[in-house]
């Protein structure tokens, strides 16, 4: 089967499995984390058509025909390989983690939010973040790099 991941199509050979393990093991996007495996901790977060989605609860099949956005997804590679970050990239960056197993959860869940919301309040802010769990406890950082995010978004540096 064929999916799209990233903007391209890719030939999947296993069709039986789990987005996550396609992604990480067929596709080599080792940016999407294994933690679970039962849809609580959103290491494994992906977006499906924009929409925030746990790979590990997600059957590669049912995702033919939609738009699969990794992080490996989010930069933008210009002319001589100059890479642009996204903007929530570039706030995780002025806003670090710690060990980065929960980022994916966290970036591409903050992606979802401010493409449909670019100016959430510090309590959607923390819903969005709450879906996501931290071991090390970043928390705060989660929320200022998401605020960031949204004035990087919005054009006011
Ligand atoms: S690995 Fe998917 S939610 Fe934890
Ligand atoms: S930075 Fe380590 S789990 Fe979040």
């Amino acid at each position: 089967m064929q999916v799209q991941v990233n903007g391209k199509t890719r030939q999947v050979q296993r069709e039986d499995e789990l987005l996550l393990w396609v992604l990480r093991d067929e596709l080599g996007l080792t940016g999407t984390h294994y933690g679970c495996g039962i849809g609580i901790c959103g290491s494994c977060t992906v977006l499906v058509d924009g929409q925030v989605t746990r790979s590990c609860l997600t059957p590669v099949a049912s995702v033919a025909g939609k738009a699969v956005t990794t992080l490996e997804g989010l930069a933008k590679v210009g002319r001589g390989g100059v890479v642009t970050l996204h903007p929530v990239q570039q706030a995780f960056v002025e806003n670090p983690l710690q060990c980065g197993w929960c980022l994916p959860g966290h970036v591409l869940s903050a992606v979802a939010l401010l493409d449909a919301n670019p100016a959430p309040t510090p309590e959607q802010i923390d819903d969005s973040a709450g879906i996501n769990l931290c071991r090390c406890g970043g928390y705060n950082n989660v929320r200022k790099a998401v605020a960031r995010a949204a004035e990087l978004k919005r054009g006011s540096l």
